[in-house]
């Protein structure tokens, strides 16, 4: 399109920065619901990748004041560009070019504290700033993602509509539902990364047992997830697996998965995620876990050199595939309940004043981490909008707790075997101390106050207590 034409299109509702993988598809799919978007890039080729759709009601250029020009007032602004200083680089350019009243929405993956101080920095300006996550990749974009928005609520309201209209719909209801002030859209999606992070790793687990300790190969493993996203692991998570372990290469002979090299590469999510839930004191071992497992598998030449040294000494114990995915039941189960755990207490920490059913609400669909779960979750919040935890929910727990003695025994026969599911481990033991009523704290207050002098409380009487340990009891 010329920029005759551009000039001549009615005014665009929606301006879309970054026209990558995202940003172009984002702009398809508004262009889809009858709406007129703008876009913009500095690179040329993306712009006329773009045009190249030839529709009507999209224009772009890489021109910043002309694609302002193309924008209805108040501007409404979405980017979609790498999180980081180039979030930071293109306000630097656009704030100038904007009046009061209009709103940018950050629609990347940006550190939720970053994104905070945007919009303080903006406010000033009389501008809004929101932080909106976006789930579902390039699909997602295209056909409807899963929208996590957070902001000033009013601006939330001038862009509503576009919003409901390209996201994901469940049900008859979009998944683009506000989440709550300031930084909150950000930080949920941070979470929704790190539940994801935690659900990819008990993927991998299970791929691995199988294959390392039942002896299966690809397409008897992909045989058994394809039985499973039948029933209760229903997933686009599982969904996928299958499809990527029946990936054949076309570099190599036989399935691209077994040349894939396993190092676990991330852009930081994850870690934000349990970075902040040690800020906001609620345990998501199973995030952390995932985590701590990327890193460790970028030491590859010293597991390699650690491997070499090894004998295999314990003979393998075949897990009972039904009594798998009743681990991995349980396992899903407990990697939401951390993470919805932890948007809760980040909600009163940060006051971002998030409604926990919005949240399931939105991942129903669109989202990555969409599964058959959430509408049981919802069903809980439904129930019990301040719900803390969703294994506090009577129906949830039981749900959960019938699969106990299968993860259990998946655990200590995958250990017998000399393998290690970690997440899988881990969702075992959050469970474990999560219903335990007397973890061994006691040992740790008596040891601190003994070293340190660092006082403890006692289960008989209120107040703080210390003991002079070098005194004998009188
Ligand atoms: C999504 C994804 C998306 C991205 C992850 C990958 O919801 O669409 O989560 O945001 O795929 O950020 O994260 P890592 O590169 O850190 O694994």
């Amino acid at each position: 399109m010329s920029l005759l034409n551009n000039l001549k299109m009615k005014k665009s509702v929606v301006g879309v920065i970054g026209l990558g993988t995202m940003g172009s598809n984002l702009l398809l799919n508004i262009s889809d619901h009858k709406l007129a978007g703008a876009g913009f890039d500095i690179d040329q080729k993306k712009v006329d990748l773009l045009l190249k759709n030839k529709r009507d009601n999209i224009s772009a250029t890489n021109e910043l004041k002309t694609f302002v020009s193309f924008l209805e007032k108040p501007a409404k602004i979405i980017l979609l560009v790498p999180a980081g200083p180039i979030v930071d680089s293109v306000l630097k350019d656009l704030i100038p070019l904007l009046s009061a009243g209009d709103v940018v929405i950050d629609g990347g993956n940006s550190y939720f504290k970053d994104t905070d101080r945007r919009f303080h920095t903006l406010k000033e300006t009389g501008l809004h700033f929101m932080g909106m996550g976006v789930s579902g990749g390039e699909e997602g974009a295209r056909f409807g993602p899963s929208i996590m928005p957070g902001g000033d609520e009013s601006a939330y309201h001038s862009i509503e509509s576009v919003l409901n209209a390209i996201a994901a719909i469940y049900k008859g209801e979009p998944c683009a539902a506000y989440m709550g002030n300031g930084p909150a859209g950000h930080y949920v999606k941070m979470v929704h990364n790190g539940i994801e992070y935690a659900m990819l790793q008990i993927i991998a687990e299970t791929y691995s047992v199988l294959k390392k300790i039942n002896k299966l190969d690809n397409v008897q493993i992909a045989n058994i997830f394809k039985s499973w996203v039948k029933g209760e692991l229903n997933g686009y998570l599982m969904e996928s697996a299958i499809e990527v372990i029946l990936r054949k290469d076309d570099l190599a002979e036989g399935f691209l998965i077994d040349h894939v090299l396993d190092v676990a590469r991330s852009k930081g999510t994850g870690k934000w995620t349990s970075q902040d839930a040690m800020e906001v004191q609620v345990p998501v071992p199973s995030i952390d876990m995932a985590v701590a497992v990327r890193d460790l598998s970028s030491w590859i030449d010293l597991r390699k050199q650690l491997a070499s040294r090894k004998t295999n000494e314990l003979p393998a114990k075949k897990l009972k595939t039904t009594e798998l995915k009743k681990a991995v039941s349980a396992a899903f189960m407990l990697c939401y309940a951390q993470g919805l755990h932890q948007i809760h207490k980040a909600s009163e920490v940060y006051k971002f004043d998030t409604s926990l059913l919005q949240v399931v609400k939105n991942w129903r669909a669109g989202c990555i981490i969409r599964s058959g779960m959430l509408p049981v979750f919802k069903k809980a919040y439904e129930k019990n909008p301040s719900l803390v935890n969703i294994l506090a929910d009577e129906e949830i727990f039981k749900s959960i707790y019938v699969n106990i003695p299968s993860l259990s025994s998946i655990v200590l026969r995958t250990i017998q075997s000399g393998y290690t599911i970690p997440a899988i481990e881990s969702c075992l033991s959050y469970f474990r101390m999560m219903t335990s009523d007397s973890l061994p704290m006691n040992v740790i207050q008596g040891l601190r106050d003994h070293f340190g002098a660092h006082t403890y409380e006692r289960n008989d009487r209120t107040g703080i207590f210390h003991t002079d340990w070098a005194q004998p009891v009188k």
